[in-house]
């Protein structure tokens, strides 16, 4: 099996971390979103203990809460004593709500709004992660006018192609986000940095891209961040406290997925960290990372009950559920690869067709050419694989579809984390 929380119990049921998803699915409906809390504290777990064996004590690990933001996860990623990215002000409330310490929560976008900096702040955000010139200049502005110093990070650009999707592949020299280091953009940005009053540049930050499997990609990006640094340090005499690497470590949809071991990555990471710096005669900064799937997306779920089963003899064959791109758009986006399994084992022939939902999109694919029974029938549950990531969060109401529920599963028990959207939810705004 693609992860160790889903497999078949001997009447052939589907079961995810240990539980029947035909119960769930009888209990709270579909499209269903179903997330195996024990997985997402096992995965913080596992990145706190390999920070700890490979930096020293000097480290933070910060949830990317983009990849799915709640209050139950945000609470769940507190309590295992993560820090939390954030990108909005949507986000910050949500760790409010949530009772999130917030001087761990860094605030990171390309356009933060004057309402979205004025609202950080008032909410007690530790620190902000700068990403344009004119927001460095704003932001002073506005700690200044609360009589405050705010920490900040910047966001640096280290040139690095990790050949990932292209909408996720963000440390080009020529990408959105960040100051490029070759083009001298990022020493002006730390000379402004420096000179303002009401902020404190307590370090450089830089994230190349997500569902990164390339095998040097960090300890790359590492060294010429560190390299930048000293280069920095050695002109103006500034060395950061902190640096921050980003997210990005890549996770399985598929069996061809590679199988990655981020502790062995980690300690791979914290050597280049070491050499350079030892090689440079700097002391190490303290190392964040920040990752978001490989946090939650392979404890979850989505569960979709089919409507009908189209064969279009000598072309090919749809089956439709009751979800789609609404609930999951990353095929639509990027052409994602997924895990289809049925709800229940089937040892009869199998068909191929494309797992389509139900939006008046041609493009509302799931995933095409997957191998499902032959005898799938209207009304069979289905199940898509490694769901926690990016889909609860990158969810619609195209075509007015609710969102579905979000179902934790814990020690063998669900409960209902996110209520799903109601018809009458839609019209809520509506004047
Ligand atoms: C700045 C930043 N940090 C962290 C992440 C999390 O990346 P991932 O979910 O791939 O770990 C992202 C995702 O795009 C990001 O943009």
């Amino acid at each position: 099996m693609l992860s160790d929380n889903i497999r078949y119990d001997e009447s052939g049921d589907l079961l995810f971390a240990g539980v029947r998803t035909k119960d769930l699915a009888d209990k709270y409906g579909t499209p269903l979103y179903l997330m195996d809390e024990d997985r997402i504290r096992a995965n913080c777990r596992m990145y706190l203990s390999a920070m700890g064996a490979a930096f020293d004590g000097n480290w933070e690990i910060l949830y990317a809460c983009k990849a799915a933001c709640y209050k139950a996860l945000i609470q769940t990623v507190a309590e295992e004593g993560l820090s939390l990215d954030v990108v909005s002000s949507g986000e910050i409330l949500t760790a409010v709500r949530a009772g999130f310490p917030m001087d761990r929560v860094y605030f990171h976008s390309n356009n933060k709004t004057e309402k979205d900096l004025v609202f950080a702040l008032e909410q007690g955000v530790g620190t902000v992660v700068v990403d344009q010139l004119s927001e460095l200049a704003l932001l002073s502005r506005i700690a200044e006018a609360r009589s405050e110093d705010q920490d900040i990070l910047l966001r640096l650009t280290p040139g690095i192609d990790t050949h990932t999707y292209e909408a996720i592949n963000t440390g080009k020299v020529d990408s959105k986000f960040g100051f490029a280091i070759e083009t001298g953009q990022a020493v002006d940005a730390i000379e402004l940095a420096l000179s303002l009053p009401g902020i404190r540049l307590k370090g450089y930050h830089c994230h190349v891209g997500s569902q990164v499997f390339g095998e040097d990609v960090f300890e790359r990006s590492a060294e010429v961040m560190l390299r930048f640094t000293d280069e920095i340090g050695q002109r103006t005499g500034y060395y950061p406290e902190i640096l921050d690497l980003g997210g990005g470590y890549g996770v399985r949809y598929t069996e061809d997925d590679p199988e990655v071991s981020i502790p062995d990555k980690i300690a791979s990471l914290a050597r280049t960290v070491r050499a350079v710096c030892a090689e440079l005669s700097m002391d190490v900064p303290r190392i964040l990372l920040e990752p978001g799937r490989s946090i939650v997306a392979d404890a979850g779920m989505t569960l979709y009950t089919v409507g009908n089963v189209k064969r279009i003899p000598g072309y090919k064959n749809y089956v439709s559920v009751d979800g789609g791109m609404t609930d999951n758009p990353r095929y639509a986006l990027y052409g994602a690869k997924y895990t289809v399994l049925p709800a229940v084992l089937s040892m009869k022939s199998r068909f191929d067709a494309d797992l389509v939902g139900r939006c008046c999109e041609s493009g509302d694919i799931i995933q095409p050419n997957v191998s499902l029974p032959e005898e799938m029938k209207p009304g069979d549950l289905v199940a898509v694989c490694t769901t926690g990531a990016y889909h609860y969060s990158m969810a619609s109401n195209y075509n007015r579809i609710p969102r579905p529920p979000v179902v934790f599963l814990h020690d063998g028990q669900d409960r209902l984390a996110v209520r799903g959207e109601t018809l009458e939810d839609l019209l809520q705004y509506d004047l």
